[in-house]
Parts: C-alpha cells; structure tokens; sequence
C-alpha cells in the first residue's frame, strides 16, 4: 500500500513515497480505498511540526477522505463494500487505504464526486460553522469574504447564498475572483488595486442604503487586510477569525471594535467538532443533504498524484491554487 510520508518535520520536501504493509482490520473496523485525500493547510502546519498536535514523526499526513469500502469487518452494520464514503482521518489520509472506525463514515450523494468530497468537509463545516453557529447570519446581511479563491473561500460564498447573505468576494488574482463569482458571489474585489473599506461601503449600500458598512467578514487570511476589513463593518457587524493564511497575526485596533458596537468572534471548527460530536455530525449531515438537492455546488479541486504532493503542498503554501486541492493515489 503506497503512503506519502512525513520522515521528519520540515518543509514539503521532507515527503517521501513509502510502500506499507496493510494492517487488517479488527472485526468492528471498514477498510476504504482511498479514491482522493483533502490537502490542507493545517497537512502543512502537521508536516513543518508547527501545530498546536505534534504527531511523533515518522507519520503519514492527510486530515480528509472519500473513497469506496473495501472491506467490512464482521461486527460492522450498515456498511457494504462499495459504499461511497467521506470521513475525516485527523492523519494518515494521505494513504492508498485507511482503516477506520464505521463511526467516522458518512456517505457521499450521488451529486458529489469522489474527488470534491475528499475537499469537502473542513471546509464547508467551517464555513458552516463559522456562518450560523458563530456568527448567527440572517437572509439579506452583506458578507465580505477575504481570500474569496481559496478552499474556506469558495465554499464559504456557496454556504452564504443557500443562506440568503449578499457576497461580496475579496481576492488577489482575476482567476480567483472569477472562481469566486462562479461560486455564486455578487461581486468581487481585488484588494490589492481597489480599497477595500469603500468597495465593502458601496456593496453594503447597494443592498441597503442606509448601511455603514457591510454586515460580517470571514476573514481565513489575517496579515494586512484584517485592519481595513474590520474598518469596512458596519453598525453591529461581526468578524469572523478563521485563519492567518498570510502568516501574520494582525494586532488590530480596538477602538475599531468599539465603534459602531461591532464584535470579533473566534472560530475553531475543529475544537468545536471535538466537544460537541452530535452537533458536528448533525452539522455535516445537513451540508450533505444540501448537497444532494443541489442547494450546494461544491467545486472541482485540483488534482496532484501522490508522488507529487510535495509540489501540491508547496502550490498552497504559495497561493498559487484555486479552490481545493486533492492528492490522488496515481495519476
Ligand atoms: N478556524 C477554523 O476552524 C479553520 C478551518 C479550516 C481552515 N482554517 C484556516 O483557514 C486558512 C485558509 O484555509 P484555506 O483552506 O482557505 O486555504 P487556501 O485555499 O490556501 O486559501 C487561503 C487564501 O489565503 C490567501 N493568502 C494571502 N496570503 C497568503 C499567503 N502568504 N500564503 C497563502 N495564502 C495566502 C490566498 O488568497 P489571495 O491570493 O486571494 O490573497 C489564498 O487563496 C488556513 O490558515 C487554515 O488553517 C481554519
């Protein structure tokens, strides 16, 4: 069975191919072939040993997956060889199969390729999460979206419209920003040519003319953006933290926060899924069930083969991706 590897902690050079023994499943534990596995920025963060969980090297990345059932361990029911399956591993994803417990299995409609739901789950559920849990959204607020092309991006604006939000979509190349308007935003703005606190303003008019300023901000970036971001709220407005892709933890001025009674809300989806597993489980089946009646449209991620996960890692790390990324065992 063929694994990409994290030998050692590094960048994503340190990955090799390893051909592993399979080891057999208990009797309550499913064995999937592994049809494409989620590459995520947090696979990084494992494999350069810079997350708040450091795994004991050597280790096989790889948080998310979907595939088919290979085998069914006596004790198991409900599941058969051949089932389309998705399921998030935490590691070891990145892998020709995994053997799981029948727990962590959730199936994949028919509406969902193999492919796009191996990229789906983190994503969606934070955006999910992030959108109604969080933040609490209502049909008709504005919501500027920062790094709009990227995988909590995209599917972020596909959440936000099956919600009824307007969007206005941040991002920093004509490629994104046209992914980000296919995925259903109103408008888009590039934030290194246009400013950002007058483009939010005049969407947030354009959808309420009495506005101050747009309704929420998902912001999955930090850096240089998160300040005018924030200056772009309006009275009550909500900001999302959901990452600091850009590297950067903005420090940001909180009379800002004062002004016009807005408020900054953290987002852990993960830690959240941990502490409350049937919320996060009834949270997915709902995203799944949109997906099936086609009141989500997940996009198509870029493919990379195993063997070249490292270059699939490196065009993350380095913006050079649209959408979601998935590694495949061959080509
Ligand atoms: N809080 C949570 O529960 C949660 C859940 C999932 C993910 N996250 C975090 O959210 C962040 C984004 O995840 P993602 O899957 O959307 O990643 P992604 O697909 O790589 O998108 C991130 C976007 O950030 C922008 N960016 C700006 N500076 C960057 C830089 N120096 N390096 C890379 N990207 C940069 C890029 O957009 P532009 O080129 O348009 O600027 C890029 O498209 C990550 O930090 C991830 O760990 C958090």
């Amino acid at each position: 069975m063929r694994c990409v590897v994290c030998p050692e902690n590094g960048p994503p050079e340190t990955l090799i191919i390893e051909d592993r023994e399979v080891r057999p499943p208990r009797p309550d534990q499913v064995v999937v072939d592994v049809a494409a596995a989620g590459v995520n920025f947090v696979d990084a963060l494992f494999v350069a040993g810079s997350y708040q969980i450091k795994p004991p090297v050597p280790f096989v990345p790889g948080s998310e997956i979907a595939g088919t059932v290979h085998a069914v361990g006596p004790d198991v029911v409900g599941w058969q060889p051949g089932d389309r399956v998705l399921a998030m591993t935490g590691l070891g994803g990145w892998s020709e199969q995994v053997t799981l417990s029948p727990f962590q299995l959730l199936r994949v409609p028919d509406a969902l390729d193999l492919d796009a739901a191996a990229a789906f789950m983190q994503s969606y559920a934070t955006a999910r999460f992030a959108l109604h849990e969080r933040a609490g959204a209502q049909p008709g607020e504005t919501l500027l979206v920062l790094g709009a092309g990227g995988g909590v991006g995209l599917a972020t604006i596909d959440v936000a419209k099956a919600m009824g939000l307007h969007v206005l979509g941040a991002a920093s190349s004509a490629e994104k920003r046209a992914a980000a308007l296919a995925a259903g935003a109103d408008a888009v703005v590039d934030p290194g040519t246009d400013d950002l606190k007058d483009a939010a303003r005049t969407f947030a008019r354009a959808h309420r003319p009495d506005a101050t300023g747009v309704d929420l901000v998902l912001d999955p970036i930090g850096g240089d953006l998160a300040e005018p971001a924030l200056r772009s709220l309006g009275y009550l407005g909500r900001y999302l933290v959901i990452g600091f892709a850009a590297g950067a933890i903005p420090k940001l001025p909180l009379n800002q926060v004062l002004l016009r009674n807005r408020s900054l809300l953290g987002v852990d989806w993960g830690a959240w899924s941990m502490a409350y597993a049937a919320d996060n489980a009834a949270l997915i089946e709902m995203l799944l069930a949109l997906v099936a009646d086609g009141d989500l449209h997940p996009t198509v991620p870029t493919r990379y083969a195993f063997d070249d996960a490292t270059i699939a890692l490196n065009d993350l790390l380095h913006r050079r991706v649209t959408g979601k990324v998935v590694l495949v065992p061959r080509a």
